[in-house]
């Protein structure tokens, strides 16, 4: 079941997304919550900053995260990591309330080891929220076009369209691959919360909600899942 929220602009977006989240932050109960890096995580990861900084109900260290990627090889701290994005975009600024913190190793030496450790890991920690943003080729992840939906965590080559957009975003060269959760893992999150902002975004979008669901667009997976909102602003969902 897939619900549209279409909103007027990313930062009526953020807010919305920022809204869906709050309860789980101000709800002491231990929740895990999957979590996405990028541009369109930008206002939305601000927007949950501002009201929970401002109003800090709830902080005391139940909240446990794990992301979705991260590029291999590459050191966690260097300032393109995902790591790096969300230590200056979410925990550091929010740091009362995190249980746990978990990312996939840039800098594992044996990235196949790392990917089994992920598998396990996700084994042992059910999300209650996966947040995802949508590639220009319909990824979701890194789960590139052609990717099978029972994969799970995996080093991936990325593609030209990934690598061409993400180097703008990246200080260096960008590397050529990255490790991410599978498309079995991140369905089996209880709900899925999918960001899409700007016209660049429609062609996926319209292809994964309305088209056939196929492994050619990673994210139609999604209306194959029982609880998902998707908030997509006007130039990403055009009215219908
Ligand atoms: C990032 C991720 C990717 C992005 C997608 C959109 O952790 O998993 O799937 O969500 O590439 O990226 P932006 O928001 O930069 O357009």
């Amino acid at each position: 079941m897939i619900d549209v929220i279409r909103v007027s602009d990313r930062a009526a977006g953020a807010r919305v997304v920022a809204e869906y989240l709050i309860p789980r932050f101000r709800d002491p109960a231990p929740v895990a919550i999957g979590l996405a890096t990028g541009e369109t995580m930008v206002p939305v990861y601000r927007a949950l900053v501002a009201t929970l900084a401002a109003d800090p109900r709830g902080a005391g260290a139940h909240v446990t995260t794990v992301n979705l990627d991260e590029y291999w090889p590459l050191a966690p701290d260097h300032p393109g990591s995902f790591r790096a994005f969300m230590e200056r975009m979410l925990l550091g600024p929010l740091k009362p309330y995190w249980a746990a913190v978990h990312f996939l190793d840039g800098a594992a030496s044996d990235p196949v080891a790392e990917c089994r450790r992920y598998d396990a890991l996700l084994d042992r920690v059910p999300r209650a929220v996966q947040l995802l943003g949508i590639g220009v080729n319909g990824h979701i992840g890194f789960n590139e076009p052609g990717t099978p939906f029972t994969g799970r965590t995996r080093l991936v080559s990325l593609t030209h369209t990934t690598r061409r957009r993400n180097q703008d975003l990246f200080p260096g060269p960008l590397p050529a691959q990255a490790l991410t959760m599978g498309i079995r893992d991140i369905m089996a999150a209880e709900t899925i919360v999918l960001v899409a902002f700007g016209a660049a975004k429609r062609a996926a979008l319209t292809r994964a909600l309305t088209g056939p669901v196929t492994p050619e667009c990673p994210a139609s997976v999604l209306q194959t899942h029982p609880a998902v909102t998707v908030i997509a602003d006007q130039e990403a969902w055009a009215a219908r």
